[in-house]
């Protein structure tokens, strides 16, 4: 055995195209119509989400990485030794990368949906960090029954299980929903377990909108991105010319909205399917929630997790926390 198959392993839990397409298709025919968030990340897709985390404009990645940059020490103290990290929704694994040479770390399970993104980036933390054991899982977080699907096969006996959720993705989830995720983030950690999360917090509008249209149109190409994936791999006819992104801060629910409007009266084809829309109609593609601390610890709690420190920027645009089960 290799240096490389000792330190890493893969496992497939993942039931791919036939759920897109049936993802797509249904969200389509609501009213109305919506694109789940999660398909932003394709190749291309997690390349332009990259450019935006360059942007003057969109703070949060930067802010997060300077918030876990200076408070490492301390990070790694709550968290205890001899932990075994857990990434749902693990993308590039460039966050983790801060945490692993303090926290040392007895595993690290990235979970992804993109199986190909997912592998490659396991496989290259596993070679950059030659100690560390990298157990990659492609599944969905956020599927139904997924807590009950996670096989963890040698790493169960692992009391001090910590979930590691970044980037305040938590926010793309409509609060109802986002307590039913921290519950199966709950169900992966288990009783002693903990959890890491970034979270966006509220603030200015002018800084919110701005975040979310960047001058250089990197969150409008990620945004009608969208529509180019399923051209290419449901083999649709969507012109991504005529719509247009429209983001914007709803402050009655503390949310950035993105949508995607037609520009004209429209049809367009996946597959069989037909489906029409009319000129400003919107296909809404991402909610992103901000909170105080005060309401995400709620949020939490209802979930059953506790908090046992919150670390915050200067000028407390973002918020790291780390919470344990009750
Ligand atoms: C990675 C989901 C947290 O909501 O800010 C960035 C994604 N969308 N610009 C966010 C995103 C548009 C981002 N999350």
């Amino acid at each position: 055995m290799n240096e490389l198959s000792k330190h890493y392993q893969f496992s497939d839990q993942h039931p791919e195209v036939t759920d897109f397409r049936a993802d797509i298709i249904q969200g389509l025919c609501a009213s109305p119509p919506y694109i789940s968030a999660k398909y932003f990340y394709d190749e291309n897709g997690s390349r332009l989400f990259e450019k935006i985390c360059n942007t003057e404009e969109y703070y949060p990645t930067r802010t997060e990485v300077d918030i876990i940059r200076d408070n490492i020490d301390d990070i790694v103290n709550v968290l205890g030794k001899d932990c075994l990290l857990i990434e749902p929704g693990s993308g590039d694994s460039y966050k983790v990368r801060l945490l692993l040479d303090a926290l040392r770390p007895i595993a690290y399970l990235p979970i992804d949906i993109s199986k190909r993104y997912l592998q490659d980036e396991a496989k290259k933390l596993a070679a950059e960090f030659t100690w560390l054991k990298v157990h990659a899982i492609c599944a969905d977080f956020t599927g139904n029954d997924f807590s009950g699907k996670l096989a963890l096969p040698h790493h169960v006996s692992v009391t001090n299980k910590v979930a590691f959720f970044p980037g305040s993705t938590i926010g793309n989830f409509e609060p109802e929903q986002a307590v039913k995720v921290l519950e199966e983030i709950k169900m992966m950690v288990g009783e002693q377990g903990g959890l890491l999360i970034g979270v966006d917090l509220q603030k200015d509008t002018a800084i919110l909108n701005a975040a979310y249209n960047d001058k250089e149109g990197y969150t409008a190409q990620f945004n009608k991105n969208l529509l180019l994936r399923i051209n290419r791999e449901l083999g649709a006819n969507f012109n991504p010319e005529q719509f247009q992104h429209h983001a914007f801060y709803n402050e009655q629910k503390h949310r950035i909205e993105m949508h995607l409007l037609s520009i004209i009266d429209q049809q367009v084809d996946i597959g069989n399917e037909r489906f029409l829309f009319k000129k400003d109609q919107s296909i809404l593609t991402e909610y992103s929630h901000k909170y105080s601390i005060e309401l995400f610890q709620q949020l939490a709690a209802q979930a059953g997790f506790q908090r046992v420190k919150t670390w915050l920027d200067e000028k407390s645009l973002f918020s790291l926390h780390y919470f344990t089960v009750v």
